[in-house]
């Protein structure tokens, strides 16, 4: 019997040195695509999901993302006081059920295949996704949904993937494929950050996961992989053999907001879906082409 999907780890650590000085004093996954920062996208898109419970793997200084799923209180005195409607509104997809969100530190910045080893307790034995915020996918069917259909269909290992330029495999998680019926594509190997002279294929992973718990044995070994860091993509190769593992080909358009051209972009491409901004946005981006 395939276990329901009910778990998400969220690592968040990171230091976010490609956008200081913005990031100095508050967290990258803080920074607002439109008018929501980062961490509630994965949050709303893993609820689409039928995710219940999230544990995010933070770092020194970034509680500010624990907060903005807490109630907050004063706040929403000082609204209702007011009468300011569309203001507690557009707290809605902050509430939380309560207990249904944790977070571990990870002490030290080893890699992000050490960040998920943190969340060992919380995944227990339980499949689980991961949801890295820097990467926001625009699409009808919310992208973590498509990868857990996907789950259901396979009954093991899925991660969201892409085809990237053949220059640019050094940036990403990279698969050796097998059988390919252009939507589902059976992994037999993964490579991180290949150059591209070595890279197995052009298929990238992007920060969207469902992986079974056995991944955590694999990590905990520690081995140091691409950039001396604990590589995720190795703990997952690992797996590869043992259960069934697959990508996905999801349909949507990804924004690498890791990156300051792609996190503009999203601004553009988000805002652009907003009923209450498409028109004025489309306006003004006439005076700059
Ligand atoms: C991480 C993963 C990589 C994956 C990428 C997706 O890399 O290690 O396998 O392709 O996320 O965004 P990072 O962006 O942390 O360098």
């Amino acid at each position: 019997m395939i276990k329901k999907l009910r778990k998400a780890v969220l690592p968040v650590a990171g230091m976010g040195t490609r956008f200081l000085p913005a990031t100095k004093a508050t967290a990258k996954e803080m920074l607002p695509v439109v008018d929501k920062p980062l961490i509630q996208y994965a949050v709303e898109e893993a609820r689409a999901a039928g995710i219940e419970q999230f544990c995010m793997v933070t770092g020194r200084g970034k509680t500010a993302m624990v907060e903005h799923f807490d109630v907050a209180f004063e706040l929403e005195a000082t609204l209702r006081e007011r009468d300011k409607q569309d203001a507690i509104a557009a707290l809605a997809g902050t509430r939380s059920e309560p207990g249904s969100i944790t977070s571990v530190r990870q002490q030290v910045p080893l890699g992000l295949g050490h960040a998920i080893w943190c969340a060992r307790a919380f995944v227990a034995d339980d499949p689980f996704a991961i949801l890295l915020p820097d990467d926001m996918v625009l699409s009808d069917k919310p992208c973590m949904q498509q990868l857990t259909e996907a789950y259901r269909e396979t009954g093991g290992n899925v991660v969201a993937i892409t085809e990237v330029p053949p220059e640019q495999t050094n940036r990403y998680g990279i698969l050796r494929t097998g059988k390919d019926d252009g939507r589902l594509v059976e992994v037999l190997g993964l490579v991180e950050k290949p150059a591209p002279k070595d890279a197995p294929s052009n298929l990238s992973i992007i920060g969207r996961y469902i992986l079974m718990p056995e991944v955590i044995n694999h990590l905990a070994r520690m081995d140091r992989g691409a950039g001396n860091e604990v590589q995720l993509t190795d703990g997952m190769a690992r797996l590869i053999g043992e259960q069934p593992f697959h990508g996905l080909r999801y349909q949507g358009r990804r924004f690498d907001c890791g990156d300051k051209i792609g996190f503009l972009e999203a601004q553009i491409a988000f805002a652009l879906q907003r009923p209450d901004l498409a028109g004025a946005v489309h306006a003004f981006l006439k005076n700059y082409v």
